[in-house]
């Protein structure tokens, strides 16, 4: 059989989606793969590191015909190709090393962010973006601040992860499937993190009404230190499977524009009694980024929780200012 190509491959359409992730580590290039694998749209993913994220990319091309997608997914170091994305996701900075609190990383990854957001809103100037790097609620502030967005086009992935976490162990403990669980987590992405048993529900049964106090705070504090447990257990790294499937769940409820209800850092201009910061609060997602935020009724404990969570990211905010010389 005389099999020739006639033509090159077809130029791309640019009906197709494009998904920009700052940051081939192993949190940016597992959403890579989840977003080529599920055919949800083409990736850049892009690295300072020479080299790797081109390897990372053709790996994942070569799986295409395996897992059955024909989604481009090119490796870059150069910001030029990331442009025109429908979403730009910066995971770009250090991760954790054991011992470490997320706000020890203001001082490496608070210009990381700045740069990486600077030149991916040049090239991608109608993008949204999702914030990922740590300490979350406050590189989100920075990445803002840095791209001028409107608020509604920016927001950090955090809650979404958390609640997750919750989700899992609240599953574990009774033994009922997780996707019959719904769990709510709210605020900063840190110790300061809230979950709120009144609002988490298996199959639509309130979660105090299936587990008594002491227990659901156990299952609270482990989710609070659901990434620390993980740093400590792998000692060179953290977490990147949920994170990515987290990202993922955000991306596409922009892209296919489905008003997914998730816990997110959203920028607070009252809501809650708090303005002028990013923090975990239930949000819907769709194809403008932040199309609501949803105000929930608190008790006031749980409203001077959320207070607290407000101020820790204040405080942090400005240390970032300080170590970026903003203020
Ligand atoms: C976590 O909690 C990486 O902050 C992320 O695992």
């Amino acid at each position: 059989m005389n099999a020739s190509v006639s033509s090159p491959s077809p130029p791309r359409d640019r009906r197709q989606s494009r998904v920009s992730i700052v940051g081939a580590g192993k949190v940016g290039s597992t959403l890579a793969q989840r977003i080529a694998e599920k055919n949800l749209a083409d990736v850049v993913l892009l690295d300072v590191v020479e080299g790797w994220p081109q390897g990372v990319a053709l790996d994942l091309m070569q799986a295409r015909g395996l897992e059955g997608h024909d989604r481009q997914v090119v490796g870059t170091n150069d910001y030029a190709d990331t442009a025109e994305s429908d979403v730009v996701v910066v995971t770009a900075g250090r991760p954790r090393a054991p011992g470490m609190d997320r706000n020890d990383l203001i001082k490496t990854n608070a210009g990381i962010v700045v740069d990486a957001a600077k030149r991916a809103i040049e090239r991608s100037p109608d993008a949204i973006f999702i914030i990922v790097t740590n300490p979350l609620d406050v590189m989100t502030y920075v990445a803002w601040q840095a791209t001028q967005l409107a608020p509604h086009r920016i927001v950090g992935m955090a809650g979404v992860l958390d609640s997750a976490r919750l989700q899992t162990f609240i599953s574990l403990e009774l033994g009922v499937s997780t996707q019959d669980v719904q769990a709510m987590v709210l605020g900063n992405h840190g110790q300061q993190m809230i979950s709120l048993p009144r609002y988490c529900t298996v199959k639509g049964i309130p979660l105090p009404e299936l587990l008594d106090a002491a227990t659901i705070d156990r299952l609270a504090e482990r989710t609070r230190n659901g990434g620390t447990e993980i740093v400590e257990l792998m000692q060179r790294g953290g977490a990147y499977f949920a994170p990515a499937s987290s990202i993922y769940t955000m991306v596409e409820s922009i892209l296919a524009d489905r008003s997914r209800l998730v816990s997110a850092a959203a920028y607070l201009q009252g809501e809650y009694g708090i303005e002028g910061l990013f923090l975990g609060v239930p949000c819907r997602l769709g194809r403008r980024g932040v199309e609501q935020i949803v105000e929930l009724s608190l008790t006031n404990d749980e409203r001077h929780a959320i207070q607290t969570s407000a101020a820790s990211v204040r405080d942090n905010i400005e240390n970032a200012k300080q170590v970026l010389g903003w203020s």
